[in-house]
């Protein structure tokens, strides 16, 4: 259960990140070019969310799951020398927080603006603003915060 959860987590960064920079083109596209904001870009809008949203839950399951957390919690003496034991428990968990909770008020306040270019507006910043933070706290292999495999298997 935890492997098949930390390999789904893992791969399911991808899909986090091209919905997430997808729907910062269609914005940008539709703000600069004073689009409409059909149906399709409402869609995209909504699964971006949920996209995001899948990726919590997994990582909150995630959170109870990890040996790495529950040596964070019973070993509180020990946790300073353990950077990579701070970095999930605490940074990796804040920033991802921050991030999908910048991301669901934009997309509901996207949904609710009174214009086209407004909703376009909208996701293209606070979109964007979520898409940099997830990217920080993506344990990179070449992350200096914290070192994870681009793909596992
Ligand atoms: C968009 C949001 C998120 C992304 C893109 C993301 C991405 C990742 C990646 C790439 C890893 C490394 C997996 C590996 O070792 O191959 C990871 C590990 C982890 N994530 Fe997330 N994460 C997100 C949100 C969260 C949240 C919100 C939580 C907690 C509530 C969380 C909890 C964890 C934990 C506990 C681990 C380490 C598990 C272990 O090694 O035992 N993640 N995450």
């Amino acid at each position: 259960m935890y492997e098949f959860l930390l390999n789904f987590h893992s791969i399911f960064r991808y899909a986090v990140m091209l919905s997430l920079l997808f729907s910062i083109g269609v914005a940008y596209d539709g703000y600069r070019n004073k689009k409409r904001f059909t149906k399709s870009a409402d869609t995209l809008r909504h699964w971006t969310a949920t996209i995001a949203h899948i990726q919590l839950i997994v990582g909150f399951i995630l959170y109870f799951k990890s040996p790495i957390i529950s040596f964070f919690y019973s070993n509180y003496e020990l946790v300073s020398e353990s950077w990579n034991t701070i970095f999930f428990a605490v940074v990796h968990f804040a920033i991802m927080l921050i991030g999908i909770v910048i991301l669901t008020i934009a997309s509901a306040m996207a949904k609710r603006k009174p214009s086209d270019e407004l909703k376009f507006k909208t996701m293209l910043v606070w979109y964007s603003v979520s898409l940099i933070l997830i990217v920080i706290a993506i344990p990179w292999p070449f992350s200096p915060l914290s070192e994870r495999p681009l793909i596992r298997y």
